[in-house]
């Protein structure tokens, strides 16, 4: 049974281990799940994401850095995407089309109506069937990004260097959409512990299985 999950919230709230505990709990039980990210996914995509994420950037324009992020999503969900959910897979994607309106719509304050029109050509319309929100404050999330980034994890990003109101008005964007969407969004406090959010996580993810299954 196909299903696309997509994952939002900032570095440092647990994204990647809740990807990787619910990638083991659906094989566990039989499912194919296939697993991806955005920017990148494709080698295309990835070649795109080195672009976007280099500090020395600077001048990159808002209306470039959301075409380019699109140009990415695009080839994603043409080249993975699609073809793995018509095969009947379970397809969790790192960030999807929402990171777009977070960031570049309520984060950049881009036009919305341009947003909607430039995400609807590059997805193809592909909505996700559940999209889970690791809701964490912004200050707590920069600061776990940059202790990561001080041992040597990961990367700090063009994004993350962007001041503390910006991602104040991403993270009032992610909950205001999940309100809006109640049925498509499920919204987890990300300061909990790895192990409630994966039980929450897996007990709403068993939910949608379910709807989807045929009477
Ligand atoms: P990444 O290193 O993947 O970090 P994270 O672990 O936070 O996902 O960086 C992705 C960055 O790109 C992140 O700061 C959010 C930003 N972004 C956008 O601004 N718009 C988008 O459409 C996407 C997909 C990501």
């Amino acid at each position: 049974m196909s299903l696309f999950i997509t994952f939002e919230g900032p570095d440092g709230s647990g994204k990647s281990t809740q990807i990787g505990l619910l990638t083991g709990y659906l094989r566990r039980q039989g499912h194919p799940v296939y697993v991806t990210r955005e920017p990148g996914g494709t080698p295309i995509g990835d070649q795109i994401r080195q672009i976007l994420h280099d500090i020395h950037n600077t001048e990159m324009s808002a209306r470039a850095e959301i075409l380019l992020y699109s140009a990415s999503r695009a080839q994603l969900v043409e080249q993975v995407i699609l073809p793995r959910l018509a095969q009947g897979e379970i397809v969790l994607c790192d960030r999807y089309a929402d990171s777009t309106f977070a960031y570049q719509g309520y984060g950049r304050r881009l036009d919305f109506e341009a947003l909607q029109l430039i995400t609807a050509f590059a997805t193809q319309g592909l909505k996700p069937d559940l999209t889970i929100y690791l809701d964490l404050p912004v200050e707590e999330g920069l600061r776990r990004k940059e202790a990561a980034n001080r041992a040597g994890q990961g990367e700090l990003n063009r994004m993350d260097r962007l001041a503390v109101e910006f991602h104040q008005r991403v993270r009032a964007g992610y909950l205001e959409m999940a309100r809006r969407e109640p049925e498509r969004w499920l919204v987890v406090d990300a300061s909990a512990s790895v192990e409630e959010i994966h039980r929450c996580i897996c007990a709403q993810v068993e939910e949608k299985l379910r709807s989807l299954l045929p009477t």
